[in-house]
C-alpha cells in the first residue's frame, strides 16, 4: 500500500502530475490538497480506471491534516511559477512561506514520509522543509529530497537533439549535479551514457551546457507570461516519485538525482564534501535510494577541467541559496 499526497494539487504542474501518479499501478492512495479546486480534480481522476483512490481536499476542515494523515510520499509543487524576466530567487518571497507552512503540517501529521520538493527555489525550499521539520523534533535528513529530474530529462533531450536522434533520449542519462537554478545546475556531459560526436567543439559544449542550466527560460518566455515548465516538470517529478516509491516497496538499485541533505548518509556525503572542496550542507547529485530514503550519495567521479570550473562555480551561489533557507525558518515563526 502506497500513499502519495500532491500539495497544490490543482495548478500546473500539480494536475498532469496527479495524473501520471494515478496511472501508476503502485499507488493505493493519491491524496491532493490546494487551496482551491481540488474536489473537481480528485473527482475527475477518480474515474481512471487504476488502483490508486483518490481524495482531494481544500484547506476548511483541517485538509491538509485529513489529505496527509497516512501518506507514505509527499510531492510539493505549490507556490507561484516563474514569469519573463524571473529568475527562481525572486519566487522566494512567496513561495518560502507556503512551503514552510506545508511543511509544518507533514512535519505534525506525516513526519516519516518521503517528502519532494518541487516548488522553486528548490536550492533553498529544500532547506526550509528541513529546517522545520528540525523544529518538530521529526528531521530525517535521509527522506527530504529536492527534484532536479527535469534538468537531467532536458540534458538527455537536448544530447539526442545534438545527435539527430529522439529515439535514443530515453537511453541517455546525464549526471546534472549541484543544485537547481542556473550556475547552479551543473551537467556532467563527459559522463553521458551515449557521447557526444567526437570533434564536438567547446563553443557548442557550451551552448548545450547553457541551454541545460537555462532551459526553464525557453518555457517561461514561450508561454510569455503563462507560467513555466508545468507539463515537463509533472513528467519529471513522476519519474522520480515513481523510482522513490520502488525503492520504498524494497526493490534494490534505485538511482536518481536529487538534491539532498549531506548528512543523509555521512560517509558518502562526506567524501563528496571533499571532492567539491566545501563544507555544502546539501548538493545535488545521483543518489541511491532505499526502503528508509537515502542509501548513498554517487561521487562526481572523474570530471574534465571544464566541469571542474563549473562545480567551482556553482559553489558561491548554492551557499547563499541554502543559508537563506535556513535563516528563513530561523527568523519566522
Ligand atoms: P501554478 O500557479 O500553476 O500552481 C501552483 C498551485 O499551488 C496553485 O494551484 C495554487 O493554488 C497552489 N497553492 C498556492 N498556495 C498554496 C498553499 N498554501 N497550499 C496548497 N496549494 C497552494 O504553478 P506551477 O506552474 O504548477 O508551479 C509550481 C511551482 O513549481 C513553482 O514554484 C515553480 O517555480 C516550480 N517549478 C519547479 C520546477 C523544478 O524543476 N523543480 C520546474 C517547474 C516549476
Amino acid at each position: 500500500m502506497v500513499k502519495v499526497v500532491v500539495l497544490g494539487a490543482a495548478g500546473g504542474i500539480g494536475q498532469p502530475l496527479a495524473l501520471l501518479l494515478k496511472a501508476n499501478p503502485l499507488v493505493t492512495e493519491l491524496g491532493l490538497y490546494d487551496i482551491v479546486n481540488t474536489p473537481g480534480v480528485a473527482a475527475d481522476l477518480s474515474h481512471i480506471a487504476t488502483p490508486a483512490k483518490v481524495v482531494g481536499y481544500l484547506p476548511p476542515d483541517e485538509g491538509l491534516k485529513k489529505v496527509l494523515t497516512g501518506a507514505d510520499v509527499v510531492v510539493i509543487p505549490a507556490g507561484i511559477p516563474r514569469k519573463p524576466g524571473m529568475t527562481r530567487d525572486d519566487l522566494f518571497k512567496i513561495n518560502a512561506g507556503i512551503v514552510r507552512d506545508l511543511a509544518t503540517g507533514i512535519a505534525i501529521t506525516a513526519p516519516k514520509a518521503f517528502v519532494l520538493v518541487i516548488s522553486n527555489p528548490v536550492n533553498s525550499t529544500v532547506p526550509i522543509v528541513a529546517e522545520v521539520f528540525k523544529k518538530h523534533g521529526v528531521f530525517d535528513p535521509k527522506k527530504i529530497f529536492g527534484v532536479t529530474t527535469l534538468d537531467v530529462v532536458r540534458a538527455s533531450t537536448f544530447v539526442s537533439e545534438i545527435l539527430g536522434d529522439l529515439g535514443k533520449a530515453p537511453s541517455i542519462s546525464v549526471p546534472v549535479v549541484g543544485g537547481h537554478s542556473g550556475v547552479t545546475i551543473v551537467p556532467l556531459l563527459s559522463q553521458s551514457t551515449v557521447p557526444l560526436p567526437s570533434g564536438f567543439a567547446k563553443s557548442d559544449l557550451e551552448a548545450l551546457v547553457n541551454r541545460i542550466q537555462y532551459g526553464g527560460d525557453e518555457v517561461v518566455k514561450a508561454k510569455d507570461g503563462a507560467g513555466s515548465a508545468t507539463l515537463s516538470m509533472a513528467y519529471a517529478g513522476a519519474e522520480f516519485a515513481a523510482k522513490v516509491i520502488k525503492a520504498i516497496k524494497g526493490e534494490k538499485g534505485i538511482v536518481a538525482p536529487t538534491f539532498v541533505n549531506l548528512a543523509s548518509d555521512k560517509a558518502s556525503g562526506d567524501a563528496l564534501k571533499k571532492e567539491i572542496g566545501q563544507d555544502l550542507e546539501y548538493f545535488s547529485a545521483p543518489v541511491e535510494l532505499g526502503p528508509e530514503g537515502v542509501v548513498f550519495i554517487n561521487p562526481l567521479g572523474k570530471l574534465t577541467d571544464y566541469e571542474k570550473t563549473l562545480v567551482q562555480a556553482a559553489l558561491p551561489e548554492l551557499a547563499i541559496s541554502i543559508e537563506k533557507g535556513v535563516s528563513f525558518i530561523g527568523s519566522s515563526k
